[in-house]
């Protein structure tokens, strides 16, 4: 698994996820990002150039694959913004409470091993009235769609190191202490192909209450 999950599902992913629709929906979510600014689940750096260095003030980045870190660190020697590197997960953030205006996740929360738990960490280091920006794919609302979600979840937690396909995160979010107004509509994404049916994206900016 080391070769596959360090090396080749990295650079795959950067393949996949560098089509222009989701480039455009990170950039949008990404242009939204102000003051001190904590992204999870940073990858290779796909959203860095998106910063605006006029409006965020400093960004910390935590990723927890090495594979990952080595892919990102070009882009981060070329960061518009001051930037630090954090190896770690989400759901232990070596930061204190209320110490981030903005935290953002970009196809992460799918990922995480721990959805729960990383949502309470988002809230703890967000000052009260910060922003958490995501851009996800989540749980259809269709249930036919649900249902081959569902059978085919096992085997996208393989192939994608831990992806779900069945993860309701904006409801999560919602239960998590957070301000969802208005909750995110799902949209089709057609960089993921034949999948498009199986990753519907949701984007949002939850409020901390
Ligand atoms: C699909 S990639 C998305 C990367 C990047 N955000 C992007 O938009 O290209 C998911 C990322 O979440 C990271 N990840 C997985 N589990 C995590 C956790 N518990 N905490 C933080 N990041 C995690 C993975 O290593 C991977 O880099």
């Amino acid at each position: 698994m080391g070769l596959y999950s360090e090396t080749i599902f990295p650079w795959a992913l950067d393949k996949a996820l560098g089509h222009p629709n989701i480039m455009r929906r990170r950039q949008a979510l990404v242009g939204q990002a102000s003051g001190a600014v904590l992204e999870i689940g940073f990858g290779s750096g796909a959203t860095l150039p998106f910063y605006d260095p006029t409006k965020v003030t400093s960004l910390t980045v935590v990723e927890p694959s090495a594979g990952m870190n080595r892919r990102a660190a070009a882009q981060l020697a070329a960061s518009p913004v001051p930037v630090r590197s954090v190896p770690g997960a989400g759901e232990a953030l070596p930061f204190a409470d209320a110490s981030f205006d903005t935290v953002l996740c970009c196809l992460t929360l799918c990922s995480v091993s721990d959805v729960g738990q990383v949502l309470a960490q988002v809230r703890r280091v967000l000052r009260p009235g910060g922003a958490f920006l995501f851009l996800e794919h989540v749980l259809s609302d269709d249930p036919a769609r649900q249902r081959w979600q569902q059978r085919l979840n096992p085997v996208q937690r393989v192939v994608g190191v831990g992806c779900n396909l069945n993860r309701p995160t904006a409801q999560l979010v919602a239960a998590a202490g957070f301000r969802l107004d208005p909750l995110p509509v799902q949209e089709e994404e057609r960089a993921f192909g034949a999948l498009k049916k199986l990753t519907p994206l949701v984007t949002g900016c939850a409020i901390r209450v």
